[in-house]
């Protein structure tokens, strides 16, 4: 089952080559219509708790801002003021949308001179901004379409989250999300090599997987995908391009609604994805179902798992099995109006894969999405 080519993952990587050093991925920075109904949709339906405000009641006369926490995954809403922020702009030309990507380093000075010597192209110099908690330092460069990678610096500010923001008190209503586990991309038919040959050339990142169009097609759709990932193996970044099918695929169609390359969906790791999936569902999280024949199948393609058959069924979860061990998944339809973003939940025993096995019943669960939207 598993043909896919692992590339040197086992090969230690040298200090050299990940010179960035990444220490996490520092937060997600979603720029949105609405902040705070942006903030509470992940709050109320997602579990995360805002835990972050900046706005004009904090002097920031741009935008309104939503820092939401759960487990070690940070996300950040926000949304403009006036039609002159550049937040406006962005919403107007993407919809709602990832922005940043933010890195923690130590370094954001070299981080910066290491990636445009390399050939990136800088967003912002590295600066600081500082309050009474301290300096909060970055930088950041340009990658796929209008997205963004800011470094971080923040081993020397105690506050809340930056300069301007300040600290809500809301309960929390936790469903055991965790962790970041990838995050992917679209990008155009032809480009996706290109964006292989950043994360490797100018991030110093490793190939992990590559996934070509007779692993990942139906009857109608194709798309390729190569993962990408940092030194430490704890930063992937999936990469996607559409392949000639039949029909407009699911990542053509994404690009025609996004107006160009960006994040695709964001892979949130569980450590209990009954638990979590129950909880995202009663709080009305709609996910993608894929037809019941893919349980009949399901036992004799994975073999036995510690999860009861019968709860993975109702909940509509996916299963994957590789030689190293299995994992759950699930997709959420998109999170905004526009087919475009949308979130895996995710929990891994021992497998390192992405679920390939489920790419088939899930591209065709996708399929009869966009049929009723009108765009296959
Ligand atoms: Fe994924």
């Amino acid at each position: 089952m598993v043909n896919s080519a692992l590339v040197s993952e086992h090969r230690p990587m040298t200090e050299e080559a990940d010179f960035l050093q990444i220490k996490s991925i520092d937060h997600l920075h979603f720029w949105v219509g609405n902040a705070r109904q942006a903030m509470y949709y992940w709050w109320k339906g997602f579990g995360f708790t805002p835990v972050a405000y900046s706005g004009l009641e904090t002097g920031n006369r741009e935008f309104a801002s939503y820092v939401l926490q759960s487990g070690q995954i940070r996300l950040v809403v926000s949304a403009a003021y006036t039609p002159a922020s550049q937040i406006a702009s962005h919403q107007m030309v993407h919809g709602d949308g990832v922005k940043m990507i933010a890195l923690e380093v130590e370094d954001v000075e070299q981080a910066h001179r290491e990636t445009t010597a390399r050939g990136a192209i800088s967003a912002w110099a590295p600066r600081q901004e500082q309050d009474a908690a301290g300096l909060y330092r970055t930088s950041a460069i340009r990658i796929y379409g209008d997205t963004l990678h800011v470094f971080v610096d923040r081993s020397q500010y105690s506050g809340v989250f930056a300069p301007t923001y300040q600290p809500l008190k809301q309960e929390a209503s936790a469903t055991g999300l965790a962790a970041i586990d990838h995050i992917v991309a679209n990008v155009p038919l032809g480009k996706m090599n290109q964006w292989v040959n950043f994360y490797h050339r100018v991030m110093g990142f490793r190939q992990l997987l590559h996934f070509d169009d007779k692993d990942i097609s139906t009857e109608y759709s194709a798309l390729m995908s190569k993962v990408m990932q940092n030194g430490s193996g704890r930063v992937k970044f999936p990469i996607n391009e559409p392949a000639e099918g039949l029909r407009k695929s699911q990542i053509e169609e994404y690009l025609d609604y996004y107006l160009g390359a960006g994040v695709q969906h964001i892979a949130l790791l569980t450590g209990d994805i009954l638990h979590t999936v129950r909880e995202l569902r009663q709080r009305g999280i709609e996910f993608l179902r894929v037809p019941e024949a893919y349980y009949d199948a399901l036992p004799g393609r994975v073999g036995s798992i510690k999860e009861p058959l019968d709860a993975i069924r109702e909940l509509g979860i996916l299963v994957d099995r590789d030689d190293e061990g299995y994992l759950l998944q699930i997709f959420s339809r998109p999170i905004q109006d526009r087919p475009t973003v949308f979130v895996e939940i995710i929990q891994r025993h021992g497998s390192r894969g992405f679920g390939k096995g489920n790419f088939k019943a899930l591209f065709e669960a996708i399929e009869l999405e966009q049929a009723r939207r009108g765009n296959l």
